[in-house]
């Protein structure tokens, strides 16, 4: 198991180009299976859960093309002699992302099984309001042997009013609707960058979407759909990360290839707290470290609220911060594994129910820690960066799941850090 050994107090100096979103690269690809025509995607990030969905989509039949992944991020799929409709458990436990292919399956061929995903570090995470959905479209679910198991002839549109907004419901659900028949109104929807960035996939596959970004999207059914290319959005989570470790570290970055327009909440956040984040472009921030930072309290929500994939990191600042700030996870049950291995590098860390209590400034020194999730582990890189000593971070493979080279661009950044296989 891969561990990564950082040597902090090195400020950043430098710039970062941000790959193209992981949240965004799921579902459109997952979007493949709706047409047997070829689907190409660009700007696509060369992280594990690509992968892991290339082999999925194989799988199930699909002539899946990632050799351009690694040299230009880039990859085909082609769901023309689609021969099975299970996404089995052994994938489904190591991306719970795999259930994307539920809609898609069921729109186009009418049935799949796709094994339950279980829950995960952050929480149960569970799918009930994708199932309720679907069964509104038509489609008859059964629940058994730790699989969802959907058939339906032809899914009817219908109006669905989501319970609590998921991510990854609307987005299954849009993917459903898109091949039903007659008019779906999705209501309470999610408003995330990715959302909209997979209606503008299945838009140019010929679907009749409208209302993405709010929340309520209007789908027309249609026949079938065809092929595309699309280019992936920036990652906007990436790019978040990549404010903070600036701003952690001392230093003054330039942030290239994003969409500042994406991460409005964190960005006037971290100006709150005093770091300096100037907007050069749409794709191009500046991050510049104050000699102080500020204590400032945060509630995660749905966007265009801060994110919750940014609370981790945020943590890792308020650290540094003068003072004492509340930290509110308003959207996992469990979201704070990253405090207790930050408490061990010296961090004083309270947590009360969804509510973490962070007292800075406290010297950070360097440990060895544990990630435990995706940006939990981002969090442990970014504390790493600014404690004194080594850091040995263990279990990198979940920041392998999501982030590019984070070390080759760390490094590239002045940072101390390396790879131990
Ligand atoms: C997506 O997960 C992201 N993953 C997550 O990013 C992100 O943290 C999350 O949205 C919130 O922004 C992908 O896009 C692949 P939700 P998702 O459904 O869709 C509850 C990362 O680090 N809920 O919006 O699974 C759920 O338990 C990952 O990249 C139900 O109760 O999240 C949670 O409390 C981590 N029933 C809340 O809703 C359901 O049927 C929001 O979950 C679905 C969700």
């Amino acid at each position: 198991m891969d561990k990564l050994l950082i040597s902090g107090g090195k400020p950043l100096f430098g710039t970062v180009e941000i790959s193209g979103a992981k949240n965004a690269a799921l579902p459109a690809m997952a979007a493949a299976l709706l047409t047997n025509e070829k689907v190409v995607l660009n700007n696509i990030p060369c992280v594990r859960d690509i992968q892991t969905t290339g082999k999925l989509l194989s799988k199930l039949g699909c002539e899946t093309d990632l050799e351009g992944l690694a040299k230009n991020h880039c990859c085909a799929i082609t769901a023309q002699n689609v021969t099975s409709y299970e996404a089995p458990y052994e994938l489904v436990k190591t991306m719970r992302a795999s259930v994307l292919v539920l809609g898609p399956l069921l729109a186009r061929f009418g049935k799949a099984q796709v094994s339950l995903p279980g829950g995960c570090a952050i929480g149960a995470r569970p799918i009930d309001l994708h199932i309720k959905g679907f069964e509104k479209l038509g489609a008859a679910i059964k629940i058994e042997h730790g699989y969802v198991s959907a058939r339906a002839r032809r899914l009817r549109g219908s109006k669905i009013v989501f319970d609590r907004i998921t991510v990854t419901g609307t987005e299954n659900l849009m993917m459903a609707a898109v091949l039903a028949e007659g008019e779906t109104i999705l209501y309470n929807t999610a408003c995330e960058p990715e959302v909209v960035d997979l209606a503008n996939l299945l838009r140019s596959m010929g679907a009749k979407i409208e209302g993405d970004g709010s929340n309520r999207i209007h789908i027309q059914g249609v026949p079938r759909l065809r092929g595309a290319a699309h280019t992936i959005i920036p990652d906007r989570i990436e790019t978040g990360s990549f404010l903070v470790a600036g701003a952690i570290s001392g230093g003054e970055i330039e942030i290239k290839s994003c969409r500042s327009d994406h991460l409005t909440a964190v960005i006037e956040k971290l100006e709150e707290t005093g770091v300096g984040v100037k907007k050069r472009s749409l794709e191009h921030l500046t991050v510049t470290a104050p000699r102080e930072i500020q204590p400032v309290d945060v509630d995660t929500l749905e966007y265009p609220g801060f994110a919750t994939d940014m609370q981790a990191q945020y943590m890792a600042l308020m650290t540094q911060g003068n003072g004492t700030s509340m930290i509110t996870e308003n959207i996992f049950e469990n979201r704070f594994m990253h405090a207790s291995e930050m408490v061990r590098m010296g961090a004083n860390i309270k947590i009360e129910g969804n509510r973490a209590i962070v007292t800075g400034k406290t010297k950070l020194t360097g440990a060895k820690v544990i990630a435990s999730d995706l940006r939990a582990s981002a969090s442990l890189v970014i504390a790493g960066l600014v404690a004194e000593g080594e850091t040995l971070i263990d279990r990198v493979y979940h920041l392998d799941r999501g982030y590019e080279r984070i070390e080759t661009k760390l490094k590239a950044l002045g940072a101390d850090v390396r790879r131990i296989s």
